[in-house]
């Protein structure tokens, strides 16, 4: 598709406000401009001021709306019910004013991307007779699990009576598969409220898109379609360009940290042999206890690989004394480091992850297998599915008390690292690499959705 310089039909980008949103969608947006759209990316004002982009290769633009919490976000008000309601009200309010100032610019807004975790945005939208697209950032197996929730399919709350939970396109489920919000009822309302309520609306949207590939979610995709009012577009993965179809110029990283990058582990990693090295990494939000960073570390040393562990500054006050002394080249800690960048890195021979759902695809992306050890919301499937479906990793078994040990996490990684079933592990893992490549490739199931959702937005804004 020709790259119109003047008059570009202009899409306005509103994710939920955390790095495991703002990334997937920064990069559709990435896409979306390659395609002929103007893209203006819009963060909340606390989160603009902390994620300065790196020199971006693109030409998106960057604004602004507010969440009524500039001086600190989510941390300002501490409490989630608190938060969600101000993003909510706050954010309706500064994102009508953002409308209206580019309707008197030369450049006015005709289109709404927007995460589906966030409905308002679509009524803001429709005030203005703008097309609204739907962005869901999770797996679309999580997605039709909350759409079964939020219709009433599935009743709650849901006990060990019930299991195995059979849900078409997807595997039998345990209780432990399910979402977290679902399954530890009553654990997060207001994010439980907030992720079924991600079906409030979607009828009124006039798009759907779903950060996945078609291959790797084919029957709930399927199954998922036939219910919702429009079909749903697979159009991931999406990780920068350069480690899937190299078209987008440039396209190496996610040009928005929340966290100060260290980048000294490239530099370490070219020291050691391919497949020897364990990179840890729990995302951007979760906390391990004290108890579990002890095992964790405990675990990591007894297997004897060297190690690559990102302890988010929160977190390191809870690393054991001396440990990083004691570990001496063993390891190496850092506190947010270019994942995507490392997980390329042949010295990588297994990623210990929380499975968020960008860690687990960028793991798919790059060939990496993974040892499992989920800690919440759409996490506890993502790791169902990476060990079950895509048979690419393994996962933790959680001691009654909640505190994976440090033997499970030693067993977990030999599984990954030696022997037969590693071997497996990660030939299942360079298939499912050069599926997710093939996807965003020229003529492949995204780049084709992706072709077909932009012709359709063209013809709307005529
Ligand atoms: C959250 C949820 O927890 C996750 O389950 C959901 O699917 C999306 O939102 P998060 O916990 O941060 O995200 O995990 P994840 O989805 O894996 O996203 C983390 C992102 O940060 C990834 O894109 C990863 O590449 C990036 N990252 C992580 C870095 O760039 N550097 C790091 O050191 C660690």
């Amino acid at each position: 598709m020709e790259k119109k310089a003047n008059n570009r039909v202009h899409v306005l980008v509103i994710p939920y406000p955390s790095q495991g949103h703002i990334n997937p969608m920064l990069q559709f947006s990435k896409r979306l401009s390659s395609k002929g759209l103007k893209a203006t990316f819009a963060t909340t004002v606390f989160i603009s001021e902390t994620m300065k982009p790196e020199v971006l290769n693109s030409d998106i633009d960057f604004d602004t709306i507010s969440d009524g919490c500039d001086k600190g976000g989510f941390f300002e008000v501490g409490s989630v019910d608190d938060y969600l309601v101000r993003l909510q009200a706050v954010g309706s309010k500064t994102l009508t004013e953002l409308i209206i100032k580019h309707k008197n610019s030369p450049r006015p807004i005709d289109c709404i991307l927007y995460d589906a975790f966030l409905p308002w945005v679509l009524d803001v939208a429709q005030q203005f007779g703008l097309v609204g697209i739907a962005f869901f950032t999770q797996a679309c197996a999580v997605n039709y699990i909350y759409y079964y929730a939020h219709n009433g399919l599935l009743s709650l709350p849901i006990s060990s009576s019930m299991t195995p939970i059979g849900i078409p396109g997807l595997p039998l489920l345990d209780l432990r598969d399910m979402p977290s919000f679902i399954y530890v009822a009553g654990s997060y309302p207001s994010y439980f409220e907030l992720v079924l309520n991600q079906f409030s609306n979607t009828d009124k949207a006039d798009f759907i898109v779903v950060n996945t590939f078609y291959k790797l979610e084919q029957e709930v995709v399927d199954s998922m379609s036939k219910v919702m009012t429009q079909p749903l577009l697979t159009i991931g993965p999406t990780i920068p360009s350069m480690y899937l179809d190299k078209r987008l110029e440039n396209d190496k990283d996610y040009d928005l940290n929340l966290f100060k990058l260290d980048s000294t582990s490239t530099c370490w990693l070219t020291t050691k042999p391919p497949c020897s090295v364990v990179y840890v990494s729990f995302g951007s939000m979760a906390n391990l206890t004290i108890d579990q960073m002890k095992e964790l570390a405990r675990g990591l040393k007894q297997t004897g690989f060297h190690f690559l562990w990102v302890v988010r500054p929160s977190e390191l006050p809870k690393v054991p004394h001396c440990f990083i002394e004691e570990m001496g080249d063993k390891a190496l800690i850092v506190t947010w480091i270019p994942q995507t960048e490392v997980l390329a890195n042949e010295a990588i021979g297994c990623f210990f992850t929380h499975c968020g759902w960008n860690s687990t695809i960028e793991a798919l992306c790059l060939g990496v297998p993974m040892v499992a050890m989920p800690q919440w919301t759409d996490q506890t499937t993502d790791a169902k599915l990476v060990e079950d479906v895509w048979k690419v990793g393994v996962r933790v078994n959680v001691r009654e008390d909640g505190i994976v040990s440090g033997d499970e996490i030693e067993r977990c990684i030999r599984q990954v690292m030696e022997g037969e079933q590693g071997i497996e592990m990660k030939r299942n893992a360079m298939k499912w690499k050069e599926l997710a490549v093939e996807a965003v490739c020229e003529g492949g199931s995204s780049d084709k959705n992706i072709d077909e959702l932009v012709s359709k937005i063209l013809a709307r804004c005529k």
